[in-house]
C-alpha cells in the first residue's frame, strides 16, 4: 500500500492503472458492493463525441481526447458516493493526481506488464495505443512513464492471480476502515 489516506470520510473512490488492470470489472463491482454509482470515464468521452475511442484518437487526435477526458473526470469526480475508473492515461495529465477531492481514496491496480498485455489482447476495449506494430515495447515505455504518477495513489493493489471479488473487497474494508476511523470513540 502506498500514500497516505485522504484526510476525511472517503465517499468516492478512483481507480487508476494501466490498460488492461481491471479497472472497469473492480469498479463495477466495487460499485455494487458500496451501493454507490459506477462511472466509466471512457464511456463517458464516448458519450461525448458520439464516436468510439479508437474513432476519437484517429478523427479528432489524442488532445481533443485528453482534453475530453480531463474534464469528464473532474465533474465525476465531484459527485459523491461514486466510482470512478479511469482510462490508463489520465494520471499522466499534468495536476490530476494532485487534485484529487480530499473526499476521493484513489487505488492503483497494478500488475506486471505481461499479464497486461496479456489481458489487453483478450479483451473486447478499444486502445488504440496500442494498436500499433510493436504493441510490447510500447507498452513497457508508456508503463515506465506512468508507473510514478499511479504510484500516487492512496493504495497500490497487485492484481495478478486476483479474482476482481477479492481486489473490490480489500477496497471496500478499506473505505469502511477510513469512515469507522472517522467516527468518535464512545468509549
Ligand atoms: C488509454 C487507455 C484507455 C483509453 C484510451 C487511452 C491510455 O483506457 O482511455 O485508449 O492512454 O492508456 P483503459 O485504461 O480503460 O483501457
Amino acid at each position: 500500500m502506498s500514500g497516505i489516506a485522504p484526510a476525511q470520510t472517503v465517499d468516492r473512490v478512483v481507480l487508476v492503472g494501466f490498460m488492461g488492470a481491471g479497472k472497469t470489472t473492480v469498479g463495477r463491482l466495487l460499485a455494487r458492493r458500496l451501493g454507490w454509482s459506477f462511472l466509466d470515464t471512457d464511456g463517458l468521452v464516448e458519450e461525448r463525441f458520439g464516436l468510439p475511442v479508437g474513432a476519437v484518437f484517429a478523427q479528432l487526435g489524442e488532445p481533443a481526447f485528453r482534453n475530453a477526458e480531463r474534464e469528464v473526470v473532474a465533474t465525476a469526480l465531484r459527485r459523491g458516493d461514486t466510482v470512478v475508473s479511469t482510462g490508463g492515461g489520465w494520471p499522466e495529465q499534468v495536476g490530476t493526481m494532485e487534485s484529487l477531492p480530499p473526499a476521493a481514496l484513489c487505488v492503483w491496480l497494478d500488475a506486471p506488464l505481461e499479464e497486461l498485455l496479456r489481458r489487453a489482447r483478450t479483451q473486447a476495449a478499444d486502445r488504440p495505443l496500442l494498436d500499433v506494430a510493436d504493441p510490447e515495447n510500447r507498452a513497457r515505455s508508456l508503463l515506465e512513464r506512468r508507473a510514478p504518477r499511479y504510484a500516487r495513489a492512496h493504495m497500490h493493489l497487485e492484481t495478478a492471480g486476483k479474482d476482481p471479488g477479492t481486489l473490490a473487497d480489500a477496497i471496500v474494508r478499506r473505505v469502511r476502515d477510513q469512515v469507522q476511523s472517522e467516527r468518535p470513540k464512545t468509549t
